[in-house]
């Protein structure tokens, strides 16, 4: 069986993908209702999720805290996104949340997955306004001068920037601070900076034990980081209120998942102002 999912013509060849292996970012996409998972993933999420070592609620609760922080963002007057580890495109994606609110938005999206990939440019054929760039985030340099991310962002206007759900899968050593930095700094005119991720505080050895073995099902390596890690991350930005909480505690609205405990989500929120470079020049 030939394992590579075809291409769009004119498109290069996606690279081999081995489906007899479960993967995060399509077992992200099963948990949420999306289509875009094979059955080593659905059953990989259906054992671990019956064996009570996983549940749909962060993924829901994440996705929810996206499209809240795109829509504050939005009524801030940002119209232009970066979005890092953008996932397979499933239910609410960014540029469908910005453009329908402003068909002019433009949408970055960046993922080293294959599959995410090639179904995001599917997705987004015909789209002018929106493009994913296949590239590791940590490559700051090739994100930031990729033809679409010129095209798309106006480095001299406000831009907002999203690592949604991706950060817990860089490790300490890869400096996360600094690929932050790198990006920050690259904002001209500043912007907000929407940043989730995996936190295990609060969590009581049972639940620890779980986990441990729900990401080993899930072949995850993603890191808990505490609230106070993930508040330096956001050094020299304004982090903005309610400050860092669970995903269904940053500005709740309607739409959300109901949620009786939000540690639950087991996903903290934040979102920071960035400021402009003039403002930190002096
Ligand atoms: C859990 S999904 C989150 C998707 C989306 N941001 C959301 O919150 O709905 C994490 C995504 O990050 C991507 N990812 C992980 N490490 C990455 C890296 N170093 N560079 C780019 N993407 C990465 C994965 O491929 C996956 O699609």
């Amino acid at each position: 069986m030939d394992p590579r999912i075809p291409s769009l013509s004119g498109e290069p060849p996606t690279p081999a993908v081995d489906i007899s292996l479960p993967n995060a970012a399509r077992i992200y996409d099963y948990l949420l209702g999306g289509c875009h998972n094979f059955a080593i993933d659905r059953e990989t999420a259906e054992k671990a999720m019956a064996a009570g070592r996983s549940s749909a609620l962060p993924a829901r609760a994440n996705r929810s805290f996206l499209r809240r922080a795109v829509r504050f963002m939005m009524a801030e007057g940002i119209d232009q996104f970066l979005d890092l580890g953008s996932g397979i495109p499933t239910v609410g994606n960014v540029h469908e949340i910005a453009q329908y609110a402003n068909p002019d938005a433009h949408v970055v999206y960046v993922d080293n997955e294959p599959i995410a990939v090639a179904h995001a440019r599917q997705l987004l054929a015909g789209n002018e306004n929106a493009a994913i760039v296949g590239a590791d985030l940590r490559d700051s340099g090739a994100v930031l001068t990729h033809p679409d991310t010129r095209r798309l962002l106006d480095f001299d206007r406000p831009i907002g920037l999203l690592m949604v759900a991706v950060f817990h899968f860089i490790p300490d050593s890869d400096d996360p601070s600094g690929i932050i930095d790198r990006y920050v700094s690259a904002f001209h005119d500043g912007g907000y900076l929407a940043l989730s991720h995996y936190t295990e505080d609060g969590y009581t050895p049972e639940k620890r034990q779980r986990a441990t073995a729900g990401k080993a099902a899930y072949r995850t390596q993603a890191i808990g980081r505490t609230r106070a890690e993930l508040t330096g991350l956001l050094r020299g930005m304004e982090v903005l209120p309610p400050g860092c909480v669970y995903t269904p505690e940053w500005r709740p609205d309607d739409e959300q998942p109901v949620v009786s405990n939000p540690a639950d989500a087991e996903i903290y929120a934040v979102v920071g102002r960035i400021p402009s470079s003039s403002s930190t020049d002096h």
